[in-house]
């Protein structure tokens, strides 16, 4: 399988996909932003990697046609949206339908958008998380693959939540792209994924633990 990221800033998921040992061949790192930190740990790995600066854009669809061409010379089976911060065209996500993913920092579809840590505290949830899904024209709805929770603690601040939900999104999205490599993943119908994995039994998660715990 050959894969193309694309990326906005600091890179972290794409370093994590990079560092898993996939059996993914990652043709190119693609960034909107030429001062993204990302792009230089990618050369790192030995990754090309291209700027297309929606700064040089008049619109999202201009933009979205040179991104779609930078994308399209490497030839990928899968596109990659790791921290990759911009709202796509309706006809750039319908070119990769069921073939892009991306990965957001809270467990859709609560808290789609921005801020989500922060958003998360203001609602005093107790659990929260991250999600990798199937990308499709609505922002942040597309179908879920997978999730990843964590307890929200009494004393949390916005960072220190942050980093516990980046320390699993770095788990799930190598596992996600595994599942797609592996060809055992697809995009269903009516929102959901089909997944051909094996179920362990899974308990429940329940923040605050109960006393019997
Ligand atoms: C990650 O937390 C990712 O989930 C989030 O941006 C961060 C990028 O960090 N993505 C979104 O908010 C997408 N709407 P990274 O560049 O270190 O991977």
């Amino acid at each position: 399988m050959r894969a193309v990221i694309l990326i906005s800033g600091r890179g972290s998921n794409m370093e994590a996909l990079l560092r898993a040992g996939l059996p993914v061949e990652f043709a190119a790192v693609i960034s909107n932003r030429p001062e993204a930190e990302g792009l230089a740990v990618a050369q790192g790995f030995g990754v090309a990697t291209a700027v297309v600066d929606h700064r040089g854009h008049v619109d999202r669809a201009s933009f979205d046609a040179a991104l779609a061409a930078e994308i399209d010379r490497h030839e990928p089976d899968l596109v990659i949206l790791a921290g990759f911060m911009r709202v796509l065209t309706e006809g750039f996500v319908r070119r990769y339908l069921g073939r892009m993913i991306n990965i957001h920092p809270a467990l859709l579809p609560s808290f789609p958008g921005l801020h989500t840590h922060r958003r998360a505290l203001e609602a005093g949830v107790k659990v929260h998380g991250c999600t990798v899904h199937y990308v499709t024209p609505e922002v942040d709805v597309g179908p879920i693959i997978i999730q990843a929770a964590v307890p929200v603690l009494p004393d949390d601040d916005e960072a220190g939540l942050a980093g516990r939900v980046l320390a699993q999104e770095h788990r799930i999205y190598p596992q996600a792209v595994r599942w797609l490599a592996e060809g055992r993943l697809s995009m269903g119908e009516a929102g959901r994924v089909d997944l051909r994995a094996p179920r362990e039994a899974m308990g429940p998660l329940v923040v605050p633990a109960l006393d019997s715990a």
